[in-house]
């Protein structure tokens, strides 16, 4: 059988998630999101855990995006119900009532950073790089990067990052707010874990209400932007030129854009 391509591993009270594709560079497939729906739903259901550490399984890569070759055959439907169910699977992961720590251990790219953003803290390694490059691929960020990462670091940055699709590495992503902080690779779990245990020794409802009460700052137009995300992404998902785009990463060449 193959392996799974979601592990859960749980700790004393801390679950580190591991999505484990890392010959393609953790990207997120059917598989993938279906293992972290039901990793954060273990989570949910179970008090003994008091902190989840999220990361990628390899040294290459956290998540290097939604899957390209999945991406590819979306059109205008599929590619709507594609941003809603991600989104609704970020926001999951976002409002569980316990901290969730990304541990970024090398690329975080268009749904991977969206992930990282989706987390409450992110601690990058010296080796990560964060992007949202959907614009190469004729399309835009789908699973709430539109939102987060301009509530993050500001709408100047966010758009420079979304429209140019270039990726920041974890210093530049430290200074602007996008990592908690950046530390060699070969101290990066121990780092998160240190800050999961640290916030397990207080007092676990103030530790849920924070959470919700920051979750609060912004909820009513994190629904009304996310909802227009979706939409927007679904329609690029319905034109030529995402087809284009798609093809070409899949070809491994340079696309040609026409604006249809
Ligand atoms: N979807 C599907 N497959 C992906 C992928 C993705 N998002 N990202 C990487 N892969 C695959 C590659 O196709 C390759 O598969 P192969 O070995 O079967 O050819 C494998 O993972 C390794 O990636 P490769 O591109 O060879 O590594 P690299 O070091 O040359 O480049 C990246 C690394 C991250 C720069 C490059 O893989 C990339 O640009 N990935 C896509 C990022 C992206 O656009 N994500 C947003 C999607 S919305």
């Amino acid at each position: 059988m193959a392996d799974p391509t979601v592990l859960i591993e749980i700790h004393d009270g801390v679950a580190t998630v591991r999505i484990n594709r890392p010959d393609k560079l953790n990207a997120l497939n059917t598989s993938v999101r279906t293992g972290l729906r039901e990793a954060f739903e273990r989570i949910a259901a179970d008090p003994t855990i008091g902190a989840v550490i999220m990361t990628g399984a390899g040294e290459k890569a956290f998540v290097a995006g939604a899957d390209i070759e999945e991406l590819s055959r979306l059109d205008e439907g599929s590619g709507r119900r594609f941003a809603d169910e991600g989104q609704a699977l970020y926001n999951r992961i976002e409002s569980l009532d316990r901290p969730v720590i990304a541990a970024v251990n090398g690329y975080a790219l268009g749904g991977g950073c969206e992930l990282a953003l989706a987390c409450h803290i992110r601690i990058a390694s010296s080796s990560a790089k964060f992007g949202q490059p959907e614009v190469n691929l004729g399309t835009i960020p789908g699973y709430g990067g539109t939102q987060r990462l301009t509530r993050l670091v500001g709408k100047g940055k966010a758009l420079e990052m979304i429209l140019t699709g270039e990726a920041v590495d974890a210093q530049e992503a430290h200074r602007i707010g996008l990592a908690n902080a950046v530390v060699p690779p070969a101290d990066l779990m121990a780092t998160a874990e240190r800050m999961a245990r640290t916030i397990m020794t207080k007092g676990p409802r103030a530790v849920a209400h924070a959470l919700r009460a920051v979750q609060d700052a912004d909820e009513r137009h994190l629904s009304g932007g996310l909802e227009a995300e979706a939409a927007l992404f679904g329609q690029c998902c319905g034109t030529d030129d995402f087809r284009e785009g798609t093809a070409a990463f899949l070809q491994k060449r340079k696309p040609q854009f026409r604006n249809a």
